[in-house]
Order: structure tokens, then C-alpha cells, then sequence
């Protein structure tokens, strides 16, 4: 596993070690210490930490790996910031910068060696999974601040840049229910045009957002 150098620290002037964090599905199970983030290891994390090396090594800003805490936990680095979801709807900008981020990430995991598709369990698995994918990419899993950081990357496996786009374009509120038309367009725009989407990829987007 790689392991970059972060020196682990205990979290100064705070009682307990262990602070439960909220915000994601699996309450309790997610705790911070000092400025690390412990979380269960499963069958998938050797992969999943694979991939997310792979891609840091590709200049994709992601949480640093930490190693195997004394009760078997992941250690991941914990990045200070905000997450997205206390501030959505995101601007204009925001949205064009999220949108970027995923082109980042998607043209990084090119070169990146996808696991057996059929051997790999998803609760929305796409159509002809051809990349790996984080499979999560949305508001609650996107840590803003100094530096703009997907979290939470536990649920990565084969999957599309469509399925995986169309999944994070929902997820953003591209799409709020009862927004104007125009707006709804522009603001789906941002996030396309930030992607840099080709034709292709446009055209297949709305389908695949409401499927
Ligand atoms: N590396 C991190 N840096 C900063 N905050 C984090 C980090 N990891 C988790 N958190 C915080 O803890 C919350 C829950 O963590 P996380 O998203 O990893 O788990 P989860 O969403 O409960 O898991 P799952 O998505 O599998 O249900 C996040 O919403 C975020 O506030
Ligand atoms: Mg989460």
C-alpha cells in the first residue's frame, strides 16, 4: 500500500481521542482522530486503495492513505475544509469547478487497471463498465476549503464516465425540483462545460440522469 509521510497527531485540547463524524449512511462507523479519519476495512479496500494511490500519483488531489490502525481500521488523511452540502446550491463557478475536478479524476483513471466487473458488487452497477469510477461523487462527499477534495472513496469500482457523471450532475442539485427551466439548463451547462464533455457525452446525459 502507499503511504505518504502525514505525521499523525492526536487532536489537541479535546478530551476523547474519537469523534464520531455524521453527515454520511453509516453512522458511528466513521470517526476522526487528531487529523486522521478511521473507517471499517472491507474485502474492497486493497483495490480501492490501489486506485486511489494510482491516482494521486496522477496529480489527483485525494485524501492520503495512513496505513492499518491496532483495530484494523482504515487510516485516511482528514481534509479540513467544508463539505459541499451545507452549501448547495452551488454557483455557477462552484459547478463549473466541481465539473472539472471529475474530468480530472475520470482522465487520471484511464491508464488505471479496472478489477473484474463481475466480481465487484455495486448498488447501481453501469452498463458496460469500462473505468474506475468513484461511484459517489456528490455534494456529501466533497470537502471544500484550501483545497477541494473528494472524500469518501470506499464505494470505487468499475463503472462509465457517463454513469458516474450523470450520477454526481443529480447528485450536485443540477436539476432541483420546481427550478426555472433556464436556470436548471445553466447551471447543468456549468457543470457539462467544466467536464468538457464531448457531443457524445452530452447527448447521453439526460437519459442517463433520470435513469
Ligand atoms: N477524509 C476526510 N476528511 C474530512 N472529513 C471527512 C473525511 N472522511 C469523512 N469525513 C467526514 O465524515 C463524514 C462521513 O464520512 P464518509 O463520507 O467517509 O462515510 P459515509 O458517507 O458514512 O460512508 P458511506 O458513504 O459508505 O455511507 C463525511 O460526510 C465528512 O463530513
Ligand atoms: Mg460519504
Amino acid at each position: 500500500m502507499n503511504c505518504d509521510s502525514v505525521e499523525i497527531t492526536k487532536e489537541a485540547g479535546v478530551g476523547a481521542d474519537e469523534h464520531e463524524l455524521t453527515g454520511g449512511n453509516t453512522a458511528g462507523s466513521v470517526v476522526r482522530v487528531g487529523n486522521t479519519v478511521r473507517k471499517p476495512w472491507t474485502n474492497n479496500t486493497p483495490v480501492v486503495h490501489s486506485y486511489l494511490a494510482a491516482l494521486r500519483s496522477r496529480h489527483v488531489d485525494a485524501p492520503r492513505l495512513l496505513g492499518r490502525d491496532e483495530d484494523g481500521r482504515q487510516i485516511v488523511e482528514f481534509v479540513e475544509g467544508t463539505i459541499a452540502l451545507s452549501q448547495r446550491p452551488l454557483d455557477i463557478d462552484a459547478l463549473r469547478r466541481v465539473g472539472r475536478m471529475i474530468r480530472r479524476i475520470h482522465d487520471a483513471s484511464e491508464s488505471i487497471p479496472i478489477p473484474d466487473p463481475d466480481g465487484w458488487k455495486l448498488p447501481l452497477p453501469a452498463d458496460n463498465p469500462n473505468l474506475m469510477c468513484h461511484n459517489d461523487l456528490a455534494p456529501w462527499n466533497l470537502v471544500t476549503g484550501d483545497r477541494w477534495v473528494f472524500i469518501d472513496w470506499d464505494g470505487a469500482g468499475p463503472s462509465t464516465r457517463l454513469w458516474d457523471l450523470a450520477y454526481a450532475a443529480q447528485a450536485f442539485g443540477v436539476l432541483n425540483q420546481g427550478e426555472p427551466v433556464e436556470s436548471a439548463a445553466s447551471r447543468l451547462r456549468a457543470f457539462v462545460d467544466g467536464y468538457g464533455a464531448d457531443t457524445l457525452l452530452r447527448e447521453a446525459l439526460p437519459a442517463a440522469i433520470v435513469k
